[in-house]
């Protein structure tokens, strides 16, 4: 299916004040977002870069991000920190996976058995595949959310074809989903508050009561997740019966 990227577009749907850097290739759309705030120009609103593919993706913990040419968004949101109401500042990557995974239900291309739901802390799932991963970084006064959607089929190397799926949606849809994430992210720094965010991140939680493996001191531990802390933390049941709250670090899925 032909489904491109129309900047005439998106600037239609989330405003001219948004610049948007628009690539055919890139190495990583978050690399070359720090390059250009390298340059040491200020923005006063926020900026996009957008790759229609991906030499080098970075994920979270050094990792590569597999992307395909064509078959994915991958786009990189750079949004000055003054912008940011203090109210959600503890909890953003938080914030961020809600607004994506509530982006993604909103289109009507998910349909009642395609429901996105977020993977603690940042990961997006949508039936029980991971479909988009989110990279939070903060450089300077800056915000850079680094957002790739699995979009449409492509191939994967052998150990990822479980755990990896893709939206596979009806219409075309790259345009006004990204604007839509754009437009969700953008209410949520304004108007957002961590309490209520924290209430829509548990409602769209795929981990409660699934048992996960996490390390820790070099040490790997299963549990049964609990529930998600006011504060964003992920409470386990440890095996030995003792509970304890994830606050940081990547947790895997043993069963669900
Ligand atoms: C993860 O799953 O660990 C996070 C993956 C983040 C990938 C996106 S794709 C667009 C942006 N550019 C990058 O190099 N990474 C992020």
């Amino acid at each position: 299916m032909d489904d491109f990227l129309s900047v005439n577009d998106l600037h239609d749907l989330i405003g001219e004040s948004t610049e948007i850097y628009h690539y055919d290739i890139l190495d990583s759309t978050s690399t070359e977002a720090r390059h250009i705030l390298g340059s040491g120009r200020i923005f006063e609103s926020g900026f996009i870069v957008i790759a229609d593919t991906q030499t080098d993706g970075r994920g979270r913990q050094g990792r590569s991000f597999v992307s395909s040419a064509d078959n994915g968004l991958y786009f990189t949101y750079v949004i000055p920190q003054v912008l940011v109401t203090d109210k959600v500042y503890s909890g953003f990557t938080t914030m961020i996976a809600v607004a994506v995974a509530e982006s993604l239900n909103e289109q009507i291309y998910i349909t009642a058995d395609k429901r996105a739901q977020i993977k603690w802390v940042n990961d997006i799932y949508v039936n029980r595949k991971k479909v988009c991963g989110i990279l939070c970084e903060a450089l300077k006064d800056y915000f850079l959310i680094g957002i790739g959607i699995n979009i449409y089929e492509f191939s994967l190397p052998e150990e990822l074809q479980d755990k990896v799926g893709f939206i596979n949606p009806a219409v075309p849809c790259k345009t006004p989903l990204l604007a839509l994430i754009i437009q969700n992210i953008n209410k949520l720094i304004t108007e957002g508050d961590s309490a209520e965010i924290i209430k829509r991140a548990r409602e769209l939680s795929m981990l409660i009561g699934s048992e996960i493996v996490f390390v820790e001191n070099n040490q790997e531990f299963e549990a049964t997740v609990l529930g998600i802390e006011d504060d964003g933390g992920l409470k386990v049941r440890l095996n030995d019966g003792s509970v304890k709250v994830l606050t940081s670090g990547e947790i895997s899925i043993k069963s669900f």
